[in-house]
């Protein structure tokens, strides 16, 4: 099976996550959009969904979906989401899309976090995906020196030839070379720098559910 079909796969497979009668949370990404895809299948059954981007916004109302503001509606049972990298605890690696900080804050809105990755997502330990962290710009360079202390190198984001812009109107860093041994404390830690608006480790929003493609078909991975 191709990863694309694994997505499709587990972007199917997540609708039995989905509460008839409820606003579902959604994320972003090429795994959420053919859960985006199958959501349109059943959406007669759901008043719509809270966004996690400008992206799947789009894709979520081009197929007729209605979506709602995070700040409108209360607490979601479900959010659904991709992940860069996933632990054996569930805790995530995520941002590769941007839009990771729209994402934690659905993700801490909802009751229950479903991860859905290819296989190749799963790992030992997280840290060889590049990490994203979204910042505002005037801090960039101390941060920069920041993740250098750490042993890390962050480059800004491109896109065009120029820093990228997040939904939020900020940058990202990708930074490599980092080992995270302890997600919860670096979650905690990076999160503290000023300037930093979220890092992309999910380890106090990790997931509890992960429906992980794999060729023999999904595997359910509660945690
Ligand atoms: C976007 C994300 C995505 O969930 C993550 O990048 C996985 O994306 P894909 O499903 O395309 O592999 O965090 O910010």
């Amino acid at each position: 099976m191709t990863q694309d079909e694994l997505k499709a796969l587990v972007g199917q497979a997540a609708l039995q996550y989905v509460t008839p009668g409820e606003i579902v949370g959604v994320g972003t990404g090429s795994t959420v959009n053919k859960f985006i895809d199958a959501l349109a299948t059943i959406k007669d059954q759901i008043p719509g969904a809270v966004s996690s981007s400008e992206a799947s916004t789009a894709r979520l109302k081009a197929l007729g979906i209605p979506v709602f503001e995070a700040n409108d509606v209360g607490e979601l049972s479900v959010y659904i989401d991709g992940a860069d990298e996933i632990d054996a605890q569930g805790h995530m690696v995520k941002g590769g899309g941007a839009a990771l900080t729209r994402e934690k804050i659905v993700a801490a809105q909802s009751r229950r976090f479903v991860c859905i990755a290819d296989e190749t997502k799963m790992v030992a330990a997280l840290g060889a995906f590049p990490l994203p962290v979204e910042v505002i710009p005037m801090a960039t360079a101390r941060l920069v020196r920041q993740f250098d202390a750490m042993g890390g190198t962050a480059r800004v984001r491109l896109k065009d030839g120029a820093p990228l812009v997040t939904d939020n109107g900020q940058h990202i860093l990708d930074v490599t070379g980092l080992r995270i041994s302890d997600p919860l404390g670096f979650e905690s830690t990076v999160n503290q720098w000023p300037g930093v608006v979220t890092v992309g480790v999910f380890a106090h929003q990790r997931a509890n559910v992960c429906l992980l493609g794999t060729s023999s078909g999904v595997k359910t991975l509660n945690f």
